[in-house]
Formats: structure tokens, sequence, C-alpha cells
């Protein structure tokens, strides 16, 4: 027994449940409140005979619940109503129905969860390793075959002497002082343990640098991200000009393209004909090009009175004997290559599109200069009676 130590408390073990019931009712009714109770089973009755008031547990699953509940609404009402309010349905912004699943699990979440820590870390104290009755002889046995009581020393009427006759008079197995263990030193900050600490960690961190960044680029490992390719704004590592592409061979047609020989003639040959007849699908075509690309210079009807009011020079009317006399293939040249002014439209225009405009071209001519001829069909087919 050494003296300069701490006393814990004063334990007593008992052989039966009968006698550590009796054992705990006289303990609680002396007026002791710092005491504990330990066997090896839970043994009915101990509350009353302890008398234990009931867990304050509940208030803080209580409390925890109801924060769960107002953080869910809360948190729904600032989302959904006041930082981003979003009509979803048809429903109201803060649309309760829909809000009470998840307030009800983070109810649940919050209210189980912090039980579980409070009673841990609250209300046990654990992680405890160094609690006084630990290794003991009475842990020990209690822990197996006996029943003990342990009144403490913080309790207010304690007292070695008279604790010790108390509990002596209670006819115990055995009696025994229970010291606090002596202060030790942490190992954790111990030189060695911490010069182990930097050795795993120089190894670890060393090991894991040579692996990502070394062992996984020795050759024959080849990976896609290191290939050489072409990022962009970044010169090519793959040619020594330093471009991602190559210039096409001289004399290259891209696919469905027909280049057009005669940019930059005044008149193209005569070999250039109109491939496509006047059909309804191919005139419409041609009329909408018309009024998109033509239009806005040339006029609906191609009579030269351009919408631009003075933006660009005003075309010729279509309309004039010189236009009209022109061969298509003349027209279709003046669309490919542009006419002093008048700028190419083969960018913009396939060239089906420009035959078909041609084609609208001739309509709109016709039929602003029919011919007596063009009547007399007219008259004949519907019948009317049209004179010029
Ligand atoms: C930006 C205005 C503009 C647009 C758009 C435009 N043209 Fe022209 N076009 C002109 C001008 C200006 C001239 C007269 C050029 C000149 O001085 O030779 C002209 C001349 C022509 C001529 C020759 C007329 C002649 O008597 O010499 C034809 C045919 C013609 N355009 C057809 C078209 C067709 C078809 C389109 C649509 C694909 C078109 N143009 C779109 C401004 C335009």
């Amino acid at each position: 027994m050494n003296n300069d130590k701490k006393i814990f408390g004063i334990a007593a073990t008992f052989k039966t449940p009968d006698e550590i019931i009796n054992a705990a009712k006289k303990v609680s009714s002396s007026g002791f409140t710092e005491f504990d109770v330990n066997t090896p089973y839970p043994v009915h009755g101990m509350d009353k005979a302890m008398k234990i008031k009931p867990s304050k547990l509940g208030f803080v699953t209580l409390v925890m619940g109801l924060s769960g509940a107002s953080i869910a609404l809360l948190f729904m009402y600032w989302t959904m109503s006041v930082d981003y309010p979003m009509v979803i349905g048809g429903k109201p912004f803060f649309a309760l129905p829909a809000f009470i699943p998840v307030t009800f699990e983070l109810t649940v979440l919050l209210a189980t969860v912090s039980t579980v820590i409070a009673m841990i870390a609250l209300f046990f104290r654990l992680p405890d390793n160094k609690h006084p009755l630990h290794d003991t002889d009475y842990m020990k046995s209690v822990s197996a075959d006996k029943y003990g009581i342990v009144i403490e020393s913080t309790d207010s009427k304690f007292d070695e002497k008279s604790v010790t006759d108390f509990l002596k008079n209670l006819n115990p197995l055995k009696i025994e002082i229970i010291y606090y263990p002596p202060e030790d030193s942490y190992p954790i900050f111990q030189p060695k343990f911490i010069i182990f600490l930097i050795v795993v960690a120089v190894l670890v961190s060393g090991g894991t640098y040579i692996t990502l960044n070394k062992l996984l680029y020795t050759v024959p490992y080849n990976f896609m991200m290191d290939q050489d390719k072409l990022n962009p704004q970044k010169p090519s590592e793959l040619f020594a000009d330093g471009r991602g592409m190559r210039t096409p061979v001289e004399g290259t047609v891209a696919r469905g393209f027909m280049p057009y020989p005669y940019t930059g003639q005044t008149n193209p040959p005569e070999v250039l004909a109109n491939p496509y007849l006047p059909t309804k699908e191919n005139l419409e075509l041609g009329k909408s090009k018309f009024l998109t690309y033509c239009s806005p210079c040339h006029g609906n009807f191609a009579d030269g009175d351009s919408r631009l009011r003075g933006q660009f020079p005003n075309p010729p009317t279509l309309h004039s004997t010189r236009a009209r006399d022109f061969s298509d293939g003349m027209i279709y040249h003046i669309i490919t290559n542009g006419q002093n002014v008048m700028p190419s439209y083969a960018s913009q225009i396939t060239r089906e599109e420009r035959w078909a405009v041609v084609n609208y071209i001739r309509v709109l001519q016709r039929a602003k200069n029919a011919s007596d001829s063009d009547l007399i069909e007219m008259k004949k087919e519907t019948g009317s009676n049209v004179t010029n």
C-alpha cells in the first residue's frame, strides 16, 4: 500500500446477487451518490437499489432530432424559396409535403447518430484506456463470478477509514483500495516512435512518388496521355514545322466539292450549261435562295430595287434585254465568280442551289416579259379571256 498514491475508491466484493443488491441498497440509503456496482451480468432490481435516476440521454435525442428537422426545413426553404426559387410542376416554392421525406431522414439521422456518440463519449466517457479499475483484482473477479461495489473518493461523504468500516459491516468477501494509476509518459512522444513515424512517412511518400512518376513511365509502358498529339494552343511535337496538320497535296479536291475552273474570267465558255430542269422542287429551292441571298440588293422580283438604301451600289434590273439574253451559264458564272462590285456567292450557295437560282431568275424574267405564245398557252390552260 503506497500512501503517496491518490485513492480512486474503495471496493468490496460479494459472493451472491442478493448480497450485492442488499449492499447497493445500504450504500445508496446511507447517502453515498458517487458509487458504482460491477456484476458479471445485469442484475435485476439494481437500478432501484442504487436509486439511479432515469438517464438524461433522451434529451440529447430530442434536441438533436429537433435540430435535424429544423436544419432540413430551413435549408430547403432557403435553397428552394430564397436562393434559387424554381417552379417545379406548378407547386409553391415552399412545398411542405415534398419536403417531408428529407426532413424525416435528417431528423432520424441527427437524433440517432448523436445519441450514440453522446452515450459513448459524454455519458460513458469512452474511450478511456486509463480507468483506475482496469487491471485490478477487483475488476478481474467481478467480470468472472463475483459482485462488487466501489465507493469513489469524489463522494462528499468519502473518508478512507469510515468507508472501509462501513463496507466491512456489509460482510464482503474482500475489501480493496483502488488507486489512480501512475501518470506515465505517452509512448507516442518518445523519440524512437517519432523517428519511426518519419521513416514510414518518407518511405511511403517516396515510394508513391517513384511509382506514379517514374516506374509507370519506364519502357515498355506507353500511356495514352503521354502520346504525341496535338494540344490546342501548343506546337505539335510530331512534325518538324510544329504544325498539327499537313497542307494537302496540290490539286486536292474535297469530297463532294466541284472546283470552279473559270474564276476570274469575264465570260464562261459555252459548255457551262444548266444541268437542272426547272422542276417544282428546283424552282422552290431557287426561290428560297434568291430571296435569301439576292433579294436584298436585287429586290424580290429582280427589279434592282435594293433594300440596302444606299449602303451598297444598286444593281441593274435583271429584266433588261442584256440580262434576259444572258445564257444560264453566264448568270451562274456571275453568282459563282461575282461581277465588278457584286461579290461571289460560291461559298454561301452550293452548286445545285446556284443553278436553281438561275432557273428562278428565268421564271421572274419570263413573268415580266411574257411572249404572246405564253399568253395563248395560258388562255388555253385556264380558259380565261386574256388579251395583251
Ligand atoms: C450585295 C448586293 C448584291 C447581292 C446580294 C447580289 N448582287 Fe447581283 N449585282 C449587284 C450589283 C451591284 C451588280 C452590278 C455589278 C456591275 O456593276 O457589274 C450586280 C449584278 C448582277 C448581275 C449582272 C447584271 C447585269 O446586267 O450585268 C446578275 C445576273 C446578278 N447580279 C445576279 C445576282 C444573283 C443571282 C444574286 C444572288 C445569288 C445576286 N446577284 C446577289 C449586287 C448584288
